[in-house]
C-alpha cells in the first residue's frame, strides 16, 4: 500500500490513474478504523479497480476541542487493517498540509443542516462539506462510499454533489452493528462498561419508534415523547440531545409521519456522544440500517 501525506502527490497520482483507465473508489474517514468502516472498504474493492482511503482527522468539523483531542488516533493499527483489506492508497495529510495559512475557504449546504447535527453542532457541516470537497477534488474518484450512521451527512454531502456538479458517484452503505445492536463507531471504544451497556438503548430506541409507525401512528410527536421516555429510563447516565423524525431528502421535521423518513437520535453519555438512526418507509414497512448481521 503506498502511504501518501502530501496532497499535490495524491492529486498526481490520481491524475495519472484515471489516465490508465482504472475505476477510482474512495472511502474518506477520520482513522480509528473498525468493521464498519472495513464494510465500506469491501464494498469499494468489489466495485473499483483502485481504493483510496484517507485517514484525517478534520479539525475544522469539531466544534467542541474536547472532543478533536479525545478523538482516538491508532494511525499503525489502521495502516495494518487496511493492507489486510488489501487497499492501494493511503492519503494521511497533516492538517498543516489541508489547511496552509491563509486558507479562507468554506462550503456550507444551506437549510439541510439546520436540525438534529447540524443545530447540536454548530460549524459541523461546513466542515464536513469544505473537507469532503477538498478530498474528492485531491483523489479524484470516480465514487465514493459513505456509511449511513452519519445520514444527515450523507445526504448534505450528496446535495453539496449535485449542487456543484461534481462528477463523483454518492454511495451509501447501511450502518453496520455490534450483536447487541449499538452502530459501529470509533467513539464506542471511549464508553465505560456501564455506558457501554446503557448505550444500546439507542438501537431499543429506534425499534420502537418504528414499531410504533409501522402499527400505523402518523404523529411524529407521540413517537418521539415515547422514545425519550425510554432513553430516559434504559439509559439514565445518557443526555438526550434530540430525538427527531426529519424528511427525506430535505432533513426537516415533520408534522405527520409520511414518505420516507430519517428517525435521528443522539445521546451525550459521560465519555462520548453517540448517534444512530433508522431511515423508514412506512407505507412499504421498508426500513434501512437496522440490520445486525
Ligand atoms: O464521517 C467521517 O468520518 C468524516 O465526517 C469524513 C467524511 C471523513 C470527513 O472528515
Amino acid at each position: 500500500m503506498q502511504i501518501i501525506a502530501e496532497p499535490k502527490k495524491m492529486q498526481l497520482l490520481s491524475e495519472q490513474l484515471r489516465r490508465e483507465g482504472k475505476l477510482l473508489g474512495f472511502v474518506p474517514t477520520m482513522g480509528a478504523l473498525h468493521e464498519g468502516h472495513l464494510r465500506l472498504i469491501r464494498k469499494a474493492r468489489r466495485e473499483a479497480d483502485v481504493v483510496i482511503v484517507s485517514i484525517f482527522v478534520n479539525p475544522i468539523q469539531f466544534n467542541d476541542p474536547e472532543d478533536l483531542a479525545k478523538y482516538p488516533r491508532t494511525f499503525n493499527e489502521d495502516v495494518y487493517k487496511l493492507e489486510m483489506e488489501g487497499v492501494q492508497i493511503l492519503f494521511a495529510p497533516t492538517a498543516e498540509q489541508m489547511y496552509p495559512p491563509g486558507f479562507s475557504t468554506f462550503v456550507e449546504v444551506q437549510n439541510l443542516d439546520r436540525y438534529m447535527e447540524g443545530a447540536h453542532r454548530p460549524g459541523h457541516f461546513r466542515g464536513v462539506t469544505t473537507v469532503v470537497l477538498k478530498l474528492f477534488n485531491i483523489t479524484k474518484p470516480h465514487f465514493a462510499v459513505f456509511g449511513l450512521k452519519d445520514a444527515q451527512q450523507y445526504y448534505i454531502v450528496k446535495r453539496m454533489v449535485e449542487d456543484l456538479n461534481l462528477d463523483v458517484e454518492m454511495v451509501p452503505h447501511e450502518t453496520v452493528r455490534e450483536p447487541d445492536g449499538l452502530a459501529m463507531s470509533s467513539r464506542n471504544r471511549l464508553l465505560s462498561p456501564e455506558s457501554r451497556r446503557q448505550a444500546t438503548a439507542l438501537y431499543r430506541a429506534l425499534k420502537l419508534g418504528k414499531e410504533m409507525i409501522f402499527s400505523g401512528e402518523r404523529d411524529p410527536w407521540k413517537v418521539k415523547d415515547e422514545m425519550r421516555r425510554f432513553l430516559k429510563r434504559e439509559a439514565p447516565l445518557g443526555e438526550i440531545d434530540y430525538v427527531e423524525i426529519a424528511s427525506i431528502p430535505d432533513l426537516q421535521p415533520v408534522s405527520e409521519i409520511e414518505g420516507k423518513i430519517l428517525l435521528a437520535l443522539a445521546v451525550k453519555f459521560p465519555e462520548a456522544r453517540l448517534i444512530d438512526n433508522f431511515i423508514l418507509l412506512p407505507e412499504d414497512r421498508l426500513v434501512w440500517n437496522e440490520r445486525i448481521d
